[in-house]
């Protein structure tokens, strides 16, 4: 039975988002230049709105410009590509996010697809993902981003490590798959439609779980010693009717297995934001230079 570690990413992502606000005090002294994000939220959803608010406060806490488009739900797919077009001309906007999901009447990738590279600080745009996979400088998607720093944090060296991705999402598993590859680990992507997924599991050194389904990896799933990187946030209602925050893993199993494992919340989740801070100041360090 080993001790299982509990990775305080909400520690790690405090840290980084004061060492992004000492760089952007030094860039602006340097070029005069205050990073922008311009975030673009479509409709009312709760959650997004969360996410929203909590991204603008943490922007303006690291030093940067918060720009903030709030439209509603019945804004036409022509109207936002309209404003993404204008963001991309303006010099005080560095970075571009727009919040998903969006409402169902408006195509996402073609949302996506409009938003200029240099400014795409999700790197959702095909050019990013296709210059990650490449091995090109690219804006990396910031939850995967999150979490390698954290595994690089835990465990230095990845290269040789056998990981497990669960999940094939555009928005983590597939770049996070491609981030461990670029890491020098031996990367399998597993899914659904994935035989035997328990036995898969077992094989890594490193387990990340991007499914977001409720603690679907159980304990025994779990080689003992592995890494565990949850990046589920799934809304459970207990039988008291109250809610609870659970990750992809059952994390109460997963103790005395796991060598290490990050908890839901304050795990990978605070972590998403930092690494957007940072894609922000490295795009306007980008778009000045150039
Ligand atoms: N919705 C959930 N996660 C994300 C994210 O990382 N970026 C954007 N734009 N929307 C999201």
């Amino acid at each position: 039975m080993v001790e299982t570690r509990i990775i305080d990413g909400k520690a790690f992502a405090e840290n980084l988002r004061k060492r992004v606000a000492s760089d952007v005090t030094a860039f602006h002294a340097a070029t005069g230049v205050t990073p922008g994000l311009a975030v673009v939220l479509v409709g009312e959803d709760p959650a997004s709105s969360v996410y929203v608010r909590n991204k603008g406060k943490q922007t303006v806490e690291a030093g940067m410009a918060s720009i903030e488009h709030k439209l509603p739900a019945t804004t036409s797919q022509a109207e936002l590509l309209a404003l993404i077009a204008t963001l991309n001309t303006e010099k005080e906007v560095h970075g571009i996010l727009v919040q998903l999901p969006l409402p169902a009447h408006i195509d996402a990738q073609a949302v996506l697809s409009t938003i200029d590279p240099a400014k795409d600080v999700d790197g959702f745009h095909v050019v990013n993902a296709g210059r990650l996979t490449v091995g090109l400088d690219a804006l990396v998607p910031c939850t995967p981003l999150g979490c390698v720093m954290l595994l690089k944090d835990q465990l230095g060296s990845l290269a040789g490590l056998e990981a497990v991705v669960v999940g094939r999402s555009n928005i983590v598993g597939k770049p996070l798959a491609q981030l461990l590859l670029r890491e020098d680990c031996t990367v399998t992507v597993a899914h659904s439609r994935t035989r035997d997924l328990p036995e898969v599991c077992r094989r890594a050194d490193i387990l990340i779980g991007a499914v977001g389904r409720p603690e679907m990896i159980r304990g025994d799933w779990i080689k003992p010693g592995a890494t565990v990187i949850d990046v589920g946030i799934n809304r459970v209602t207990l039988a008291d009717g109250k809610h609870r925050l659970v990750g992809d893993v059952a994390f109460e199993e997963a103790q005395g297995i796991a060598g290490a494992i990050t908890p839901v919340p304050g795990g990978v989740g605070p972590m998403t934001i930092a690494c957007l801070l940072a894609n922000t100041l490295t795009a306007a360090k980008r778009q000045v230079e150039a």
